[in-house]
């Protein structure tokens, strides 16, 4: 039967490859919902203080286990935070850690918690050196932080101010372009030499800018990068099922107190883990290619990574159901991506 008839879709293990966590009562309340539908993930080092060193990783990594819930098996993979002053030597014991797996570019101030973020990318080129002789994974936050760019225009002029530059200077250095969201991060990455990935959302498969101001005013689907047109929509749509191994899943999904985002200053990041795997359905079912949904969410990130397949299976069944309105989140309630819309699939085991 072809896979978009199919009441039932069984699936390898997925891993999410772009995940914020958080620390504290944040993490033990959204912790169990990526373990529930992903084996393992790669956990943004976005906290206050960032996770700079391998010892943040590990005090950090071990917080996580501690948060999660009795019986669940879930992997998280480290990333530590690059820093103006990230040295060779954190570099070295990184690789040698088998916990980090990957080191963040935040461009100081281009989003939550980025003021850390590396200020000029040369004080940051011995530790790049390091990187690209370990083998150790760049990933990047790609949105220049240059005011006068306008906002929709900033993952675009990233790729020439930033991303062709760095890749002359470090041709080996392996790099992840995490979120795109235009049609011009697509391309780049389809057609750039060496080793590239990227990371794709669901609500950027799922949404163009038109959801932010549908009705009226939309903070549960702001995020940075921002959404875009349509055409950068449908260009993302067509690398995630177009089965090029340099395209992964990754959600980003990013917990905000839902009254931090409903504010005259919200926050960007939205919350899809719970139910993440069933939004990246939808969207493969809407292109008329579930049967590639497999290959993005559960072999070409594992393979990126060097790391082996899961080898155990989940499976989602055909069934309408609403995404709560509300979760709990600590002493605060949290907005889930999609809250109060109907999906087409629903996760069951
Ligand atoms: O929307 C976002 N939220 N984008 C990011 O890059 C960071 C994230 C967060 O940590 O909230
Ligand atoms: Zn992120």
């Amino acid at each position: 039967m072809n896979a978009n008839d199919a009441t039932t879709l069984r699936l390898a293990r997925p891993d999410d490859w772009h995940l914020h966590l958080r620390d504290g009562d944040a993490l033990r309340a959204v912790v169990g919902a990526s373990a529930a539908q992903f084996a393992r993930a790669i956990v943004m080092p976005n906290l206050r203080p960032p996770v700079a060193t391998v010892e943040d990783a590990l005090a950090y990594r071990k917080r996580i286990l501690a948060a999660l819930p009795e019986g669940a098996r879930f992997t998280p993979l480290m990333t530590l935070y690059l820093t103006d002053r990230t040295s060779v030597d954190e570099i070295r014991r990184a690789r040698d850690s088998e916990c980090v797996h990957a080191v963040k570019l935040y461009p100081a101030g281009a989003t939550t918690n980025s003021d850390a973020g590396v200020t000029d990318l040369r004080r940051a080129a011995p530790a790049l050196d390091a990187m690209q002789a370990a083998a150790m994974p760049l990933l990047v936050h790609g949105e220049v932080t240059d005011p006068q760019v306008d906002v929709f225009d900033r993952e675009a002029v990233f790729i020439d101010r930033v991303l062709v530059p760095l890749r002359r200077d470090f041709p080996a250095l392996r790099i992840v372009f995490e979120h795109v969201t235009t049609r011009e991060a697509v391309q780049y990455v389809e057609h750039a030499e060496g080793d590239i990935g990227a990371t794709i959302t669901p609500q950027h498969l799922l949404y163009d800018r038109n959801a932010l101001f549908a009705g009226g005013l939309r903070p549960h689907r702001y995020c940075l990068p921002v959404l875009k047109r349509e055409t950068h929509r449908r260009a993302l749509v067509a690398a995630a099922t177009g089965g090029n191994p340099r395209f992964f899943l990754g959600t980003d999904s990013a917990p905000h107190a839902a009254r931090l985002k409903e504010h005259a200053c919200g926050c960007a990041g939205c919350y899809s883990a719970p139910h993440a795997i069933e939004s990246y359905a939808a969207a493969f079912e809407a292109a008329g290619a579930l049967d590639r949904l497999e290959a993005f969410a559960s072999f070409h990130g594992a393979d990126f990574y060097r790391l082996p397949r899961n080898v155990d299976r989940i499976e989602l069944r055909r069934q309408r159901w609403t995404v709560p309105d509300a979760l709990p989140f600590g002493a605060d309630t949290l907005v889930p991506l999609a809250a109060g819309e109907t999906l087409g699939w629903k996760l069951v085991r």
